[in-house]
């Protein structure tokens, strides 16, 4: 198994371990983190079922599913989680996801985030495509995809059956030929 570390300014991007299940359980268990995402708070036991499938995908050769730890770079802490899913049938192309505790919201992490995802997708996967889907509500995700230079595709209409009902997504994505390393050209 290749083990991910990824460093940036401010954040890391590890591989989940089974010690991360509280840290993800504050973040994939918190109303606000979830508003936008297509399920409703997981439970702890949920989360950590999530974090065995991991651990288990992580070992499968070829890898499809690299499910990070997002850590604050100077102390550690797990402040957020990430995803990058390469498609079965498209091994070119993967689909991101992201999510960071309410509490570092709104001071570009977001942005760093997605860039880093991007950056690891395109330089060490060798990835052509990225792409993420997000709720047509949720503007942070929107902006951070655009700044971290993701465009906006289009609309999937009832891409996900929610508990609260059909939700469309907005997709964005990046090709490796328009991305530059950090912005789009
Ligand atoms: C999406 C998410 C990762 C963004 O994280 P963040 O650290 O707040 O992002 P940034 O600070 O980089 O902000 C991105 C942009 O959104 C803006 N923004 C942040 N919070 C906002 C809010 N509540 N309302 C409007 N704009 C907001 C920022 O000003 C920034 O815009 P700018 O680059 O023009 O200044 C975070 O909101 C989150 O974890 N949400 C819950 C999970 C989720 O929705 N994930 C996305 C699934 S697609």
């Amino acid at each position: 198994m290749r083990c991910v570390q990824v460093t940036g300014a401010r954040l890391r991007l590890r591989e989940v371990t089974r010690d991360d299940v509280d840290a993800l359980h504050a973040i994939y268990g918190d109303p606000a983190a979830t508003e936008h995402l297509p399920f409703d708070p997981r439970t702890p036991e949920e989360v950590a079922e999530i974090v065995e499938e991991a651990i288990e995908a992580a070992m499968a050769e070829p890898r499809r599913l690299y499910l990070l730890a997002v850590t604050d770079v100077h102390d550690g802490r797990v402040i957020g989680v990430a995803r990058l899913q390469i498609e079965a049938d498209h091994p070119h192309s993967a689909e991101i996801g992201l999510a960071l505790r309410p509490e570092t919201w709104g001071r570009g992490l977001g942005t760093d985030l997605v860039r880093m995802l991007l950056s690891f997708g395109f330089r060490d996967l060798r990835l052509h495509r990225i792409w993420g889907a997000r709720s047509p509500a949720n503007v942070p995700a929107q902006l951070a995809m655009l700044v971290a230079g993701m465009v906006e595709e289009g609309r999937v209409r009832h891409h996900y059956r929610t508990p609260r009902g059909w939700r469309d997504s907005i997709v964005h994505s990046a090709l490796e030929d328009e991305w530059d390393g950090d912005r789009r050209r």
